[in-house]
């Protein structure tokens, strides 16, 4: 079955401090978004992606990635083999998926959902989550150990006031998960469909149907870009690559 990519990009990205959009903001010089394109389309199997961007930027998004397009050749709403469509988003992650979900064509069997916010993930991973996806599993998740131990607390209504502690769950039975997560394409339709409540993934939405979800080993550079010292690491394994 062939392979669709949604890369939702439409956050703002308050918790990076003030500025643009965080998917339009630079690494290197080059937009977050532009570098998590490259990512998706790195992959053979990758044919489509759809960028759902700020519902206030489609237009420039479109520019953007055509301005980046990797061969000088390549017709507009294309990078070499794989399609680009550009769609605006909506007021949460999981609108934002839903909307760019709708504009993947019925032919592609596959979906994966990247975040532009991980926009350095190796293509081993995402071939590792397309070929998982292929081997039967509905749904697949890159996924990695913690370091650090953690705590369940009664959040605190103010911040940084103290919180209690509820439970400490056992650290090896736990698992950081990272994107492109990768669906069966039916399922993933149909877990937008039926799940209402908000979700962090969307696999997630998956495990709520009932069904099966599985890890694939994630890997350090899909770290997702979240605070200001995250763009500190990106353009350091940026920098590394480039040796
Ligand atoms: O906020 P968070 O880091 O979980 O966002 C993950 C991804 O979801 C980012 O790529 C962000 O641009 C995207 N997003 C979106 N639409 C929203 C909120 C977040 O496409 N309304």
């Amino acid at each position: 079955a062939p392979v669709a990519a949604v890369i939702p990009a439409a956050g703002r990205g308050v918790r990076l401090g003030p500025g643009a959009p965080k998917a339009l903001r630079a690494l290197n010089g080059t937009p977050m978004l532009i570098h998590a394109v490259h990512a998706l389309a790195a992959s053979r199997h990758v044919s489509l992606v759809v960028v759902v961007a700020p519902a206030d930027g489609p237009a420039e998004v479109k520019s953007l990635l055509d301005a980046h397009a990797l061969s000088g050749s390549a017709p507009s709403g294309s990078w070499g083999s794989t399609d680009f469509q550009v769609v605006p988003g909506g007021e949460t992650r999981q609108e934002s998926v839903a909307l760019g979900l709708a504009a993947v064509p019925p032919e592609y069997g596959v979906v994966l959902v990247h975040d532009a916010a991980r926009p350095l993930v190796p293509v081993d991973t995402v071939d590792a989550v397309i070929e998982a996806v292929r081997d039967g599993a509905p749904a697949v998740v890159p996924a990695l150990p913690l370091a650090d131990t953690v705590k369940e607390v009664e959040p605190a209504t103010e911040p940084g006031a103290p919180e209690p502690v509820v439970a400490t769950p056992e650290r090896a039975r736990l698992r950081a998960v990272q994107t492109p997560q990768g669906f069966d394409r039916a399922t993933l339709v149909r877990a937008h469909e039926t799940v209402t409540e908000d979700v962090t993934d969307d696999a997630s939405m998956v495990e709520q149907l009932g069904l099966p979800v599985v890890t694939v080993p994630g890997h350090e550079e899909a770290f997702k870009v979240t605070r200001p010292l995250d763009l500190v690491l990106a353009e350091a394994v940026l920098a590394r690559r480039r040796l």
